[in-house]
């Protein structure tokens, strides 16, 4: 007997899964690939043992309060503090771009009022109010040497599209520091779980009122759990894509996706860091993780003479690639609205995580979200 069931076992599908268990129901959560915990899982490269993020590199950071306090109940976490790097024309600048990623690139020692009267000069050749795309607004913002150097082509390449073609709207602000500060988080809380990522989402599972079946998809009509048998008979947590839910009948939303290739080499250490973009036009690839660099604590456990690096390439989603990050279109958000519309005809299914509702959801986001539906929409608690 089964009392609710999620669809999805992600961050967002997980939680509500463990507090409901916490609340005496019996959940059954589905899962169509074959393992759990959706996109921040990761797994051991057989070779090596080093720690992979198959889904794409995954860091913890909050300033909730409340997220922090529940993901400590399943993990502890490193003391990691997430720092980027960029290889921009053969020199290695730090990132955000700050004092120093200025006085580098400009070969000169400036005040924090010295940096920013140079970059509001330089800023002034746009006006922010009337920029006409992507690249006029980028300039608006920092001026044309940061913009092109740092911005420009490392977004065309996330996009595939010239910084001409791509909307203003998609930036607001760059991140510029006039300080020395190269933290790429603000948040009050950060670091990586310490056994990984899979043994903290499998302790979320681990209860004996959730039962977990993988490789079964919703839509799949020749297995028990899917949309027809159950929709209606109890209550349901959906946390796959929306337009997929109603068969796209309001549209495709549109997606970008991400290829990783990874290598394993015969080097100890091939960059010295996790992260390091590639911000040029004649790099195909966005950026380059090495994976041993996100743990210096298992240095012991990993092997000295080996390493392994995955270059990331971003590109438009078709139907059947991974949905990353939403496009956000126009169209895209019609389309969302429409569906949000349709969700409101369907009995006790609540849509939730980041494919459910279609944006963008950090780790904290998505738990942050699922304690708020499981406290406002099931009347649960937090404790
Ligand atoms: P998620 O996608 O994880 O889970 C949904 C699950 O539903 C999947 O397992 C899917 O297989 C399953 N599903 C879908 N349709 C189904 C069906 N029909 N039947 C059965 N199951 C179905 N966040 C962060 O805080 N720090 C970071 O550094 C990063 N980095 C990062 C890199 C990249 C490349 C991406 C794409 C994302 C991040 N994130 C991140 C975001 C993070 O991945 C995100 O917050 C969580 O995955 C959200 O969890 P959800 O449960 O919402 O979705």
């Amino acid at each position: 007997m089964t009392d609710l069931l999620v669809v999805g076992s992600g961050f967002f599908g997980l939680t509500i899964a463990e507090r409901a268990a916490q609340a005496g129901r019996k959940v059954t959560v589905i899962e169509r690939r074959h393992h759990i915990g959706g996109n921040a899982y990761s797994e051991a490269e057989p070779t090596t043992g080093i720690e992979v993020h198959r889904y794409g590199a995954h860091l913890f950071h909050t300033s909730n309060e409340r997220v922090w306090e529940y993901v400590n109940r399943f993990t502890t976490f490193t003391n990691y503090v997430h720092r980027v790097y960029s290889t921009h024309k053969g020199q290695v600048y730090a990132l955000p771009v700050n004092l120093h990623t200025i006085n580098q690139f400009f070969q000169a020692a400036y005040t924090p009022d010295e940096a920013r009267a140079l970059v509001r000069e330089q800023a002034g050749e746009f006006d922010v109010k009337t920029a006409r795309n992507f690249y006029e607004k980028g300039i608006a913002l920092v001026g044309r040497p940061l913009f092109e150097a740092f911005f420009a082509h490392y977004t065309a390449k996330q996009w595939q599209t010239s910084p001409e073609k791509l909307s203003g709207d998609i930036v607001s602000r760059l991140p510029v520091r006039y300080n020395y500060d190269n933290r790429y988080f603000n948040d009050t809380y950060e670091g990586l779980p310490t056994d990984g990522y899979t043994a903290w989402l499998e302790r979320m599972a681990d209860h004996p009122n959730i039962e977990v079946k993988l490789d079964v998809d919703f839509f799949d009509a020749s297995q028990p759990w899917n949309k027809a048998a159950t929709v209606g008979q109890l209550p349901i947590v959906y946390t796959g894509p929306v337009d997929r839910y109603f068969d796209y009948s309001e549209g495709a939303l549109s997606w970008r996706t991400l290829d990783f290739e990874e290598e394993v080499l015969n080097v100890g250490d091939f960059q010295g860091t996790p992260v390091m973009n590639y911000p040029d036009a004649d790099v195909p690839y966005t950026r380059i993780h090495e994976f041993k660099h996100f743990h210096p604590e298992r240095k012991d456990v990993y092997p000295d003479d080996k390493t392994v690096i995955m270059r990331e390439y971003s590109r438009f989603a078709t139907r059947d690639d991974e949905p990353y990050y939403p496009v956000n279109t126009d169209e895209d958000r019609k389309g969302l609205l429409a569906y949000r519309e349709l969700q409101k005809g369907e009995a006790d299914v609540h849509f939730g995580g980041r494919l459910g509702t279609y944006q963008y959801l950090d780790m904290h986001m998505a738990i942050g979200s699922a304690l708020t539906m499981w406290r406002n929409e099931f009347d649960g608690s937090d404790d």
